[in-house]
């Protein structure tokens, strides 16, 4: 069933096998960011940054209740901050861009777990290096594991698979390259690629069973809508903030930058040599009007015809852009490929519930805040007509306030929007339903062109600064961000 389907097959496909970075369990231990080169694809080595010299990061792996103390050394050559992103902390320990770190510098994080069972990630957060550094490798599962989780008896150690999924620009000599001309900036930086857990189409074997996926898109702008080539249903058991009420049988999922999605997938309904793929249909998040002036061809903007008109509030100037990149949508991808090498008998059952949801009643809400995101040409992309200032507070709420935050998509493109510090609920969007795993806890939301997403949200964090943006890193790192004061 693979018609219609434009499915681009990478060079050496499924030849080197799918490896997990290594996971820290301590309460204790140290991150040290490198530069460092190595061989992604092909012979040529890249630049990357690791930490601890492992690419991707190491996967931390908490149990609810835990204390960490996490020491940050920053060996890389400009500034630099961790972010946990998913968790709430207080804002000294939030990672954010004003307690950058220079180089040689160490920060020390000290912070209690005291959330739910999720698939979070870590990442840098200096403002405009943020897109840089994730790129070049600082993407790390962080994991938190608690009793209610546990007592269901999901696939666990080899049968359960952290892949985070990034894509990369790789150029004729096989080197991931990361520099931005002015589109990229304004548009987000889009690759020709897509790498899992730093490998380029790996293969994996499993056996006939159920495996856990837990996914994270941490591409730096590109939309990924994940399947199986087969077009077989799979079940979507988390999102961003832990367990689903219920397993949603699905046939994919998508993900814009920085959302998460666990997964079951019974390979019990295929046979010893079998084989199938996690593969994506990729999308660059542009309104109609965009797409169309940004993908003559292949991606090419001739250079002379390429007019951009000024499109009522868009705020696009006039002016032809020379397009170095393919930003096309609606390519599919292969992530990964699964051999079924083995037999196996599997006791586990997929439960019919998995949690009880405790989300807040909307008319409890004491307020509403409206957020019009905008992208203005050689500028940036801004929020309410302001763009990103260090110290500049931008919105003060109280704490424990439960309020009602309104985003107001552009006509340009899709903006995934993240609040640090809390998991919310999404209410509705205007564009249409809500998708099964939208359904649950989230801290990162797609705001589709010309859509208005509503949010519920419940700010318990102490009091101090926080920041939300768009994780369209390059929106981010140009202007798409926030500080708001939790204040008491
Ligand atoms: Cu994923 Cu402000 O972060
Ligand atoms: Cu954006």
């Amino acid at each position: 069933s693979e018609a219609g389907k434009e499915l681009t097959l990478p060079e050496n496909a499924f030849s080197r096998p799918l490896s997990f970075p290594e996971e820290i369990r301590a309460s204790e231990f140290e991150l040290a960011a490198e530069t460092a080169r190595r061989k992604l694809i092909g012979g040529v080595n890249s630049d990357v940054y690791t930490l601890n010299g492992s690419l991707p990061p190491p996967t931390i792996r908490v149990k609810k209740g835990e204390t960490l103390d996490i020491n940050f050394q920053n060996r890389l050559d400009e500034e630099s901050i961790l972010h946990w992103h998913g968790l709430t902390v207080p804002p000294e320990m939030d990672g954010h861009p004003k307690d950058v770190v220079g180089p040689g510098e160490a920060y020390d994080y000290h912070f209690d777990v005291n959330q739910r069972a999720a698939t979070h990630w870590y990442h840098p957060h200096p403002h405009g290096r943020t897109g840089s550094q994730i790129y070049h490798g600082l993407a790390g599962f962080f994991i938190i594991e608690d009793e209610e989780e546990q007592a269901l008896n999901l696939p666990s150690g080899k049968y359960e698979l952290p892949l985070n999924i990034q894509e990369k620009q790789i150029n004729e000599q096989g080197q991931a390259t990361y520099s931005l001309n002015m589109m990229d900036r304004m548009m987000g930086f889009f690759g020709n690629r897509l790498f899992v857990n730093s490998i380029h189409a790996p293969y994996h074997e499993v056996t006939t069973r159920f495996y856990r996926l837990r996914l994270l898109n941490s591409s730096n702008a590109r939309i990924l809508e994940l399947s199986l080539s087969d077009d077989n249903p799979f079940y979507v058991i988390g999102s961003d903030g832990g367990l689903l009420e219920q397993p949603y049988k699905v046939s994919s999922v998508t993900l814009s930058p920085a959302e998460r999605a666990d997964l079951l997938v019974d390979f019990g309904r295929y046979e010893v040599g079998d084989s199938l793929r996690l593969e994506a249909r990729t999308r660059n998040g542009m309104g109609g009007m965009m797409d169309g002036m940004m993908n003559n061809g292949e991606g090419m903007m001739d250079g002379s015809g390429g007019m951009m008109q000024n499109e009522g509030s868009g705020g696009m100037g006039g002016g032809c852009m020379m397009m170095q990149r393919s930003r096309s949508s609606d390519k599919v991808v292969p992530i990964v490929e699964f051999r079924i090498t083995e037999e196996e008998q599997d006791s586990f059952q997929l439960p019919e519930k998995l949690t009880s949801p405790s989300f807040p009643n909307e008319s409890e809400a004491e307020r509403t805040r409206r957020f019009n995101l905008s992208m203005e040409m050689m500028q940036g992309s801004s929020i309410n007509g302001r763009f990103f200032e260090m110290m500049r507070v931008d919105e003060e709420v109280p704490r424990n306030a439960l309020e009602v935050w309104e985003f107001h998509g552009d006509r340009m493109m899709a903006h995934p929007m993240h609040i640090h510090a809390t998991q919310f609920k999404v209410l509705d969007r205007s564009g249409g339903e809500l998708a099964p795993h939208e359904r649950g806890w989230k801290d990162t939301m797609l705001v589709n062109t010309d859509e208005t997403v509503r949010v519920l949200v419940n700010f318990d964090a102490p009091e101090g600064m926080f920041v939300f943006h768009c994780h369209n890193l390059e929106h981010a790192d140009n202007g798409m961000m926030a500080n708001f004061e939790i204040i008491s």
